[in-house]
């Protein structure tokens, strides 16, 4: 994502032009740096590039939360196992959790909770329904697939979370790195979970099947 998002600051290196002119260049750009920080005008600023990218990994995290949260009580029914099931259902639970926290975030930032289609909880999402589709009900080789699928939904949240958070870090937007890092925090224990209830329960029977 970063690579896309040419910063001012690249924008002016690009355009130079005599190597002469490049040091004064260089001290300019630094100079109104230590202005901004100065001031206080760093990211934080509602109009700046960085916040405006910041709001954009929001709103796409709040669509992934929103989508997860119809397709966690599918993969619940789907779930050979009680144990896998009451994972998914806890993480039902939970997931509306992270779409509250995420609304507070919006609200802190005074802007409005939109939620922007994201591409990778669509494909992700997709995974698990297809594992569903091409495995047998009553198998634990269908938990299995199902647990896979969750650990990369949670990864990708885990990433999303673990950046928003450093954003928001750099911003000085305390309230916010707070609640971000409940979420975050949340799913990297329910990663450890699913991986726990696959040892425990469903990889040495579903390689029996
Ligand atoms: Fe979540
Ligand atoms: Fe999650």
């Amino acid at each position: 994502m970063a690579t896309t998002t040419k910063s001012p600051a690249s924008k002016t290196a690009t355009k130079t032009a005599p190597a002469s002119a490049t040091k004064t260049a260089t001290k300019t750009s630094t100079s109104k740096t230590a202005t901004k920080k100065a001031s206080g005008m760093t990211g934080k600023m509602k109009d700046s590039e960085f916040h405006e990218f910041f709001v954009d990994g929001l709103k796409d995290i709040y669509w992934a939360e929103k989508h997860l949260s119809k397709a966690l009580p599918k993969m619940k029914k789907a779930a050979t196992s009680p144990e896998l099931a009451e994972c998914f259902e806890k993480h039902t639970v939970e997931t509306q959790e992270h779409i509250a926290r995420l609304e507070q975030v919006f609200g802190l930032l005074e802007e409005k909770a939109v939620a922007k289609k994201c591409e990778a909880m669509e494909g992700l999402v997709k995974e698990a329904e297809s594992i569903i589709e091409e495995t047998d009900k009553g198998t634990m080789i269908r938990d299995a697939g199902l647990i896979m699928a969750a650990q990369k939904v949670e990864h990708y949240e885990i990433a999303s979370y673990g950046t928003l958070k450093t954003f928001a870090e750099i911003m000085g937007h305390t309230e916010v790195v707070e609640l971000l890092n409940q979420t975050l925090e949340n799913e990297k224990a329910t990663d450890v979970i699913l991986t726990e209830v696959a040892v425990a329960s469903i990889n040495e029977p579903a390689s029996e099947e």
